[in-house]
């Protein structure tokens, strides 16, 4: 019995000792510190990194911005004037159209006496519309300088109004002039108050004056 005991004793002593270990491990101060300072550092560095690319990212909106409030801006709207409804045309030969009444010209690049010049190099837009006065033909283009670019035509069609419109785009150099033409002994209504016939042209977007 007595044996028997001491064996017990034994064996609960020892589970004890163990269990004493596994509940109070023994902690290493020094590489825990070791360790929070690397990570510490790990942090640090990525927070520099993340703060420089910040700083980079926020020069390109300010670059971006600067681009935006600096580009070009040319825009322009205009229609032709007269005391009483009208029309231009006939005439015997292919004709300038001079879109005299300007409702909007951003910019100035749009001349009502002369034609609208390119400020810029760059792709612009224009669109023109015409009124048909009645029982005439009606043709219209859109010249690039010297070059036809688009048209469209009307046959006499009856007591009625017609109405037509076509537009384009073009990459212009500084300086490149697009104007409107009326047809050989072709006819177009200009109404007294109504902006019937107009003619059109905004710049899309400026290209680097460098690049070919
Ligand atoms: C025509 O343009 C003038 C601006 O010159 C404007 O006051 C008028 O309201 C326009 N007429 C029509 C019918 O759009």
């Amino acid at each position: 019995m007595a044996l028997f005991q001491l064996i017990l004793i034994l064996i609960l002593s020892s589970c004890m000792a163990q269990d004493e270990d596994i509940m109070t491990p023994v902690v290493n101060i020094y590489s825990e510190i070791k360790e929070i300072k690397a990570s510490i550092n790990r942090l640090t560095m990525d927070l520099n990194t993340a703060n420089n690319e910040l700083a980079e990212q926020n020069s390109l909106i300010e670059e971006l911005q600067k681009q935006i409030k600096e580009s070009p801006k040319v825009a322009f709207t205009a229609s032709m004037s007269a005391t009483e409804s009208t029309n231009r045309g006939p005439f015997s030969t292919e004709t300038k159209l001079i879109f005299d009444k300007v409702l909007t010209n951003i910019a100035n690049a749009y001349d009502p006496v002369t034609v609208f010049t390119a400020p810029v190099k760059g792709v612009y837009y224009f669109r023109y519309s015409g009124s048909a006065f009645s029982s005439h033909d009606m043709g219209l283009s859109v010249f690039k300088g010297t070059t036809q670019f688009v048209s469209s035509y009307k046959y006499n069609s009856g007591e009625r109004n017609d109405q037509m419109a076509s537009g384009a785009v073009m990459e212009l150099e500084v300086g490149e002039e697009v104007h409107m033409r009326l047809w050989i002994r072709s006819w177009i209504f200009v109404g007294q108050h109504y902006n019937y016939s107009t003619y059109t042209g905004y710049l899309l977007y400026p290209l680097d004056s460098t690049s070919v």
